[in-house]
């Protein structure tokens, strides 16, 4: 007989559904219905850049299991850029990918990736990196691009500051964001075929981050971001933050955290009722040859695993788990890109079945003991 819904939103473009609750944590899992596919989450979402995973094919990410990914806006904006996308009808047309889609909205790559953006009322100014001309990205912008794109979940442009930025600025940058939200609800085209999530802001101040949750929570959006976190504060404000965001946002919407992907942030951030995260760290810190275990990371570049002829993990039936010893990935990453392509697939692989643990513990009402396990693993064994 059908699981009893415990909690249910329903949008244009989106429906969730609460299947099941920790009895001792605000953990749940849930099935997120969207318009190109169903997700589970608790679910971690990796990044793309350029329509295709650094390393990584559509092939590989519908093997490895991954329910949505992300695109991004600026990158995407420019190449292949608006016209080409809509003549496509969209970017799961032109990447040929049938699942789940979602577009960060362009500034907070900007403002992090470029150090020349110049945040005004208006949008995010900069200097386009190829030829040096001003480009203006404003909310009617960034939803026009992203309308193109054609992503399931499209993000609102907001005015992000550092984690560590203190005063006045915080205050500003968070009212900003309401206002650039109610353009960007404004100027949005297809309410119908994708979803608009608005992104707290307000720092690592209790007192604004209320007042931004009140004022989003008004504009009854399908889903919740929480941003402006990850950026170097300490892991005890960062989650006193998160789990504040979670008492207050509304309990039947999806709430994604913004740029959380290290493990123990996955698991922390779940217990306090987070379903969505998304961070390039996997696919990032496989470049530099390193390896994500349960056991904590490996850098396989080391001496010391070229005579190991073990797989990164024993009991991971990823690709490259099933075909590639530690030596031979370590003789890889110095030489080949190829070596640093496998990596990924694990780090990927590894998140995904960290998050189908996180789930199926819940499911079956031992989250609690799942935690402490993971924690003892990854942090006192391995010590
Ligand atoms: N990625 C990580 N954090 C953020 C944020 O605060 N805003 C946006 N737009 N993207 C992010
Ligand atoms: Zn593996």
């Amino acid at each position: 007989h059908p699981l009893p819904v415990m909690a249910s939103s329903e949008s244009p473009a989106l429906r969730f559904e609460v299947i099941a609750r920790c009895s001792t944590t605000k953990a749940r899992v849930s099935k997120l219905h969207l318009p190109h596919y169903t997700a589970d989450t608790p679910m971690f979402m990796p990044v793309g850049t350029q329509g295709t995973i650094k390393g990584l094919t559509t092939d590989q990410l519908r093997d490895l299991d991954c329910h949505v990914i992300l695109g991004n806006t600026y990158h995407l904006g420019n190449r292949p850029g608006p016209e080409i996308l809509d003549q496509f009808g969209g970017l799961h047309q032109f990447m040929n990918w049938d699942r789940g889609l979602l577009t960060d909205s362009g500034g907070f790559q900007m403002v992090s990736l470029l150090k020349l953006a110049e945040i005004t009322e208006e949008g995010v100014q900069f200097e386009h990196p190829h030829d040096g001309s001003l480009m203006m990205l404003t909310p009617e912008k960034s939803m026009e691009l992203q309308n193109s794109i054609g992503a399931d979940i499209m993000m609102q442009l907001d005015d992000v500051v550092s984690s560590l930025t203190t005063g006045p600025r915080v205050e500003e940058a968070m009212h900003r964001s309401i206002r650039w939200l109610d353009r960007c609800i404004k100027a949005h085209r297809k309410p119908h075929q994708q979803n608009l999530f608005p992104i707290i802001q307000g720092g690592l101040d209790l007192t604004l981050r209320k007042a931004c949750l009140e004022a989003m929570i008004a504009r009854n959006a399908p889903g919740y971001a929480i941003g402006g976190l990850s950026g170097g504060e300490e892991k005890d404000q960062f989650w006193r933050i998160v789990s504040l965001c979670t008492d207050y946002l509304p309990e039947p919407k999806p709430r994604y955290c913004m740029g959380v992907g290290y493990a123990e942030d996955l698991v922390v951030c779940s217990a306090l009722g987070v379903d969505m995260y998304d961070c390039v760290y996997p696919t990032r810190t496989a470049r530099f040859g390193h390896a994500l275990t349960r056991s904590g990371g490996i850098t396989l570049k080391y001496g010391r695993y070229h005579t190991d002829y073990s797989p990164i993990e024993d009991d991971c039936n990823c690709h490259t788990c099933r075909n590639y010893t530690r030596a031979h990935l370590a003789t890889l990453v110095n030489k080949e890109t190829v070596g640093c392509h496998l990596i990924s697939i694990h780090n990927i692989a590894y998140q995904m079945r960290l998050m189908r643990d996180i789930r199926s513990s819940i499911m079956e009402d031992r989250f609690p003991q799942f935690v402490q396990s993971f924690m003892k693993r990854y942090f006192v064994d391995n010590g």
